[in-house]
């Protein structure tokens, strides 16, 4: 039978060894190096490095293979000093030595204290401190993650440990991960449709997974076409930056091209661009005609829904043609985002609580804060069950009917 975790790729592929890690070999040397000899001498680590490259995934898969117990703690859900302490108490207490000292089968313990630069953050401005005292009070090595090092609130933290620094997954590298898993999945792929995952992830695996995963599991096949829809990962044009430009483009020609190159969600693009276009167009004449036509955007995009994207075009040039109505009269201004109606309708207080439970049962089980279960996963799990309502992913993450109606009635957010 099918295991319920299998339903996620990210998961069912999740490496086991140190060796199913792609890329990053000089960090994973170090941090091998650092495991077997050096932590006697220096007893932290701290990898960092992007997202979604496979830092929890060595942490993890290392500690299975060299025999270690793993105490783990998401430090970005964890708000206050006391409840990091309470995590990491075993670690430094001498009355529970006995489980700690590495008799018996295991190869002894480490404590692995992830996402450590989400607590910069948090409210309570102990915890980087608290954690300090841990790695000095640690009877065991202490593995530390995060994604910037650079948090200025981190900086002590350096310099207690060794640092190890991962950088993105090569190209060429997560192609191969996807063919592989394509293979295993039975998926027929096009080479070019894999490229492009590969490279709107930005040496994201994870990200490329869910992709992969969220166009190909259907059909079971993947073409160039259908990674049209690949939805914000492109980090490099923001929603501020694409209505930037947008509203000070010269042309229609320009401004459909970066409607073409930029991933911003299209629904929250349109509504944005409904909520700024009186700033931008002053005049009432003009005004009605911007607004003219992006009632006929709004019309393709309903046509649009979710698998006729051949009609793509046709959305972005009545978009294109908004923007381009008076290019003279331009002139910069603060831009409302995000989108009021996104504010207005959908926040609630009830909501948000919600979605932070949400939230926390896909970060128990898939190794990830808050924040990122909303960001990387929200969005893939809440069309899984769209189409899916009963799929047993949700038994998996263990939502009530209530979170999964929530789940898949939500618009955006
Ligand atoms: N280098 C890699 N090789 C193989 N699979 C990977 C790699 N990196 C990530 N993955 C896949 O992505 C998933 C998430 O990876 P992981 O949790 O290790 O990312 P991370 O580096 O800790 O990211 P973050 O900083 O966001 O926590 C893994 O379960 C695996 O499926
Ligand atoms: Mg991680």
């Amino acid at each position: 039978m099918q295991k319920q975790s299998d339903l996620l790729w990210v998961e069912k592929y999740r490496p086991k060894k140190i060796d199913d890690i792609t890329g990053n070999d000089e960090a994973k040397a170090l941090f091998l190096e650092w495991l077997k000899n050096k932590r006697h001498t220096k007893k932290a680590v701290l990898l960092y490095g992007p997202p979604g490259v496979g830092k929890t995934a060595l942490v993890l898969a290392a500690s299975r293979e060299f025999g270690f117990s793993v105490i783990e703690m998401n430090a970005s859900d964890t708000r206050s000093e006391k409840a990091i302490n309470e995590v990491a108490k075993p670690a430094t207490s001498y009355t529970s030595l006995d489980n700690f000292s590495g008799g018996g089968k295991t190869g002894g313990n480490v404590l692995f204290l992830d996402e450590v630069d989400g607590i910069a953050g948090n409210e309570d401005r102990g915890g980087v401190n608290a954690i300090i005292k841990i790695v000095e009070e640690s009877l065991v090595p202490v593995i530390m993650v995060a994604n910037d090092p650079d948090v200025e609130k981190l900086r002590p933290l350096k310099k207690v440990c060794l640092l190890v620094r991962f950088q993105q997954v090569r190209i060429p590298l997560i192609i191969a991960l996807l063919q592989k898993i394509c293979l295993l999945e039975h998926v027929k792929a096009e080479f070019e449709a894999l490229e492009r995952i590969a490279q709107n992830s930005k040496g994201d695996v994870r990200s490329a997974i869910n992709d992969l995963q969220s166009l190909s599991e259907e059909n079971h096949s993947l073409t160039l076409q259908d990674t049209m829809m690949l939805s914000s990962r492109n980090k490099d044009i923001s929603m501020e930056e694409t209505l930037r430009r947008y509203f000070s483009t010269q042309s229609i020609a320009e401004a459909s091209s970066l409607l073409s190159y930029s991933s911003v969600d299209y629904d929250d693009f349109l509504l944005s661009v409904s909520d700024n276009l009186p700033k931008r167009y002053t005049d009432a004449a003009e005004l009605a005609e911007a607004f003219d036509f992006v009632s006929k955007a709004d019309l393709f995009r309903g046509r649009i829904g979710t698998e006729n994207w051949h009609l793509l075009k046709y959305f972005f040039n009545e978009l294109a043609e908004a923007s381009a109505v008076n290019p003279q009269s331009y002139k910069p201004f603060t831009f409302i985002t995000p989108p009021i109606r996104v504010i207005t309708l959908f926040w609630t207080k009830g909501k948000r609580s919600m979605l932070d439970t949400i939230c926390g049962k896909i970060g128990a089980l898939c190794h990830v804060s808050h924040e990122k279960a909303k960001h990387d996963f929200v969005p893939y799990i809440r069309a899984i069950l769209q189409k899916k309502p009963k799929s047993p992913l949700a038994a998996w993450f263990d939502f009530t009917p209530e979170e999964v109606d929530f789940l898949v009635k939500m618009g955006r957010f």
